[in-house]
């Protein structure tokens, strides 16, 4: 199944119910957070309390992209603001299984994130207590970037491990996603795809959400 994950980080921030109705009536299936706290990346966007404001304007799921360092300072907060599902990367936890855990505990889906350069190695002994691996697809930090086609052998391999020890997790790609890079995306073996910009600078929100989804068909 795949699926669609507008990004908010390209949205305008002046407007955010608006623009999160548009992606939820063009039929998207989660709604793609990231926090940003200055320090894991050299930016900074929002945190619980937006979540929380936003939280009764909207039915799509909240997945919620931690990038900050030390995660687990802050899974009860995004917990309470009412994150579905809650991320975190492996490279800015110490204790990557306890904060995958405190997250299963307090009620959301548990997410691991890898930036590009960091192996899968990193994450093999937790893949049987999460719900979600999020392969970063660009350095994380900013929309529109480029994707990045070096990652690819990294969706495949970690889609065979996957599929080798039956283990049915959700593989998201983040960084660089649209048109033209769905295809070589959902080959490789991913079946969430985040796309801010592709969807948030697009004339018609609504068309870029079909366009994404008519091009998953097209798989390299
Ligand atoms: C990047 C964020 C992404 C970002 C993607 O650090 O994690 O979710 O919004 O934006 P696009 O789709 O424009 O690359
Ligand atoms: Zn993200």
């Amino acid at each position: 199944m795949i699926k669609i994950a507008p990004s908010i980080l390209s949205a305008d921030f002046a407007r955010l119910a608006e623009e999160i109705q548009k992606v939820e009536n063009a039929g998207a299936d989660y709604l793609h957070i990231d926090v940003m706290d200055g320090h894991f990346v050299p930016n900074i966007t929002l945190g619980p309390p937006v979540v929380a404001a936003l939280r009764p304007r909207s039915a799509l799921v909240f997945d919620v992209h931690l990038m900050i360092e030390a995660p687990e300072r802050f899974v009860i907060s995004f917990a309470e603001a009412g994150a579905d599902i809650l991320t975190v990367h492996a490279e800015a936890t110490r204790h990557l299984d306890r904060t995958i855990r405190l997250i299963r505990e307090k009620g959301m889906r548990a997410g691991v994130a890898l930036n590009p350069a960091t192996p899968l190695s990193a994450i093999e002994y937790v893949l049987p207590l999460v719900d979600q691996v999020l392969l970063m697809t660009v350095n994380p930090g900013f929309g529109g970037q480029r994707f990045l086609a070096e990652v690819v052998p990294k969706i495949a391999s970690l889609r065979r491990l996957l599929d080798r020890r039956g283990i049915p997790l959700d593989l998201e790609v983040d960084g660089g996603i649209g048109p033209e890079t769905v295809a070589v995306a959902v080959g490789a073996g991913a079946n969430v795809l985040v796309a801010g910009s592709a969807v948030f600078g697009a004339a018609s929100v609504a068309a870029a959400v079909r366009e994404l989804r008519a091009a998953t068909a097209n798989k390299k």
